[in-house]
């Protein structure tokens, strides 16, 4: 690998270590928020997964969903939290006690650290209640629904600056499913109008909700026709799995990631020349993540409140899926400006709760720790010659797949590197030529013997990193071994 500071790709924009909690399952109730809990505050937040939240330094969550806000209003979710309705939420059949809302969740975000990625509900509704809600969460004070926030004791405008409009509006599980066009021409008009409200807001239009879906790609290129001159990124969803059992193709998705990725980019650059505009779209991964469980039913029983649902246990192997799909939006930082590991805790997660109980972090809570720690500054251009391998459904898969940051402020350089191989160590020589002499601070290495390891209630740190990995430096050069499917991060100054 060489690793050159002259080779600059793209500046890393933080929010791709972004992260989604929607109401759904535990996430919202028994993960951020369960006021019986012992670590809870007086407003009802665990303190401990604030804490494990905290440590992520998570820029940007997005909320209330997903597939819930399709079905969502959200006037019931603010004002007084004994005066809320209970109701019928159809999007996971369960019921929605509103006891979280909008201004819990901003509260709760602020505690976090981070920055709010708002959604408005483009399933059941439309131009009317978007543009009140940004009304009510940004305008200062003066009008219906920011005098309604104030009496609501928020005093402050909340300034949520980006927004989904909608989200999977081409699946036939949303509720309020949509044609392109029928969506192109709403998301158009709501973003109109979201900016006449405020128009420092920043939008995301839905993409398709993956790259299998029978109208990818005419989807995109239709949507951004109707919503160019309005909307600033387009989303992208994406989940893997490893149902079929087979680890060296499952290793390989990130190959599926990276294809999606340089498509839809593609397509904005198509629609960008179509309509000889000067302005050109960025990406929002808003949606990524390993998820085994998918396609499972809603919970088995109707209209629960806030069952376990998706409660998916992560592998390492999950985890090293997850490090490599880190690395390929870091080799596209040119283009994803936002991502959200979907979802944060206890839905496909990589923090878990019990109820009443403890928490514990999963295998894949790692590599999104590092990447967001360290993988801010300057994406290099990596050149990497590796051995390859094919699968089952990808050809030329590289064992190594690399990719380095380098933070010139702290004057730190990082990188992040994954072994492939499920037998062999692979032997790594990093050319640091430009750089002059370095020092190693630390080669942290996530691994284990069984691939198949996880971490549980019972047993939480079964496979959790250390730094006793085997780089060192010689001649300007980095050598290290690294393990069998392994997670590594050498980090340097
Ligand atoms: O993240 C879980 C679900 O996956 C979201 O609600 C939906 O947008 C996607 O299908």
């Amino acid at each position: 690998m060489i690793v050159d500071k002259d080779f600059i790709l793209a500046e890393v924009d933080p929010r791709i270590y972004g992260s989604f909690i929607e109401h759904l399952g535990r996430a919202v109730y028994g993960g951020i928020y369960e006021p019986s809990h012992p670590t809870a505050d007086e407003r009802g937040f665990r303190q401990d997964a604030l804490e494990a939240i905290r440590r992520l330094q998570v820029p940007i969550i997005r909320y209330p969903g997903g597939n819930f806000v399709s079905g969502y209003n959200w006037e019931d979710g603010v004002g007084p939290q004994e005066e809320r309705k209970r109701k019928l939420e159809l999007a996971w059949w369960t019921t929605e006690t509103n006891q979280v809302g909008t201004n819990e969740f901003a509260d709760w975000a602020k505690l976090a650290g981070s920055e709010v990625m708002m959604a408005v509900n483009l399933g059941t509704r439309g131009v009317d209640a978007a543009r009140n809600l940004v009304e009510y969460c940004n305008h200062p004070s003066g009008t219906y629904w920011s005098d309604l926030r104030i009496s609501h004791g928020y005093k402050e405008p909340h300034k949520f600056k980006t927004w989904c409009l909608g989200n999977e509006m081409d699946g036939p599980w949303q509720i309020g499913a949509k044609t392109a066009v029928e969506y192109g021409r709403l998301a158009n008009e709501t973003a109109k109008v979201m900016k006449w409200v405020d128009p420092s807001l920043e939008l995301v239009a839905c993409g398709s909700s993956s790259r299998g879906m029978p109208t990818f790609a005419d989807w995109e290129a239709t949507v951004l026709d109707l919503t160019y001159d309005q909307v600033d990124y387009l989303s992208l969803h994406t989940y893997y799995n490893n149902n079929e059992n087979n680890s060296e193709n499952f290793l390989a998705r990130s190959m599926d990631m990276d294809q999606f990725i340089g498509t839809v980019a593609s397509i904005c650059d198509y629609v960008q020349a179509k309509k000889r505009s000067k302005k050109k779209l960025y990406l929002s991964l808003d949606e990524w993540n390993v998820w085994n469980s998918i396609g499972t039913s809603r919970a088995s029983e109707r209209w629960q409140v806030a069952p376990a649902e998706f409660e998916d246990t992560y592998t390492l192997e999950d985890a090293l899926v997850v490090g490599c799909c880190l690395i390929t939006m870091l080799k596209h930082a040119d283009r994803v400006k936002m991502a959200c590991l979907a979802q944060l805790i206890n839905v496909i997660a990589p923090i878990m709760t019990e109820n009443g109980g403890p928490l514990w972090l999963q295998t894949t809570y790692y590599p999104y720790l590092h990447a967001s720690l360290y993988g801010r500054g300057k994406v290099l251009q990596p050149v990497i010659r590796s051995p390859k391998y094919d699968s089952k459904d990808y050809t030329d898969i590289p064992y190594l797949e690399a990719i380095s940051v380098y933070n010139e402020e702290q004057g730190h350089i990082t990188v992040f590197a994954v072994n492939r191989h499920l037998e062999d160590i692979l032997d790594l020589d990093i050319n640091l030529r430009s750089f002059g002499r370095v020092k190693l601070i630390e080669h942290v290495v996530l691994e284990h013997d069984n691939i198949k390891a996880t971490n549980t209630k019972l047993h939480p740190e079964q496979v959790i990193p250390h730094n006793r990995g085997t780089a060192r430096i010689e001649d300007g050069h980095i050598h290290a071994r690294l393990s069998k499917s392994s997670w590594n991060v050498i980090r340097l100054e």
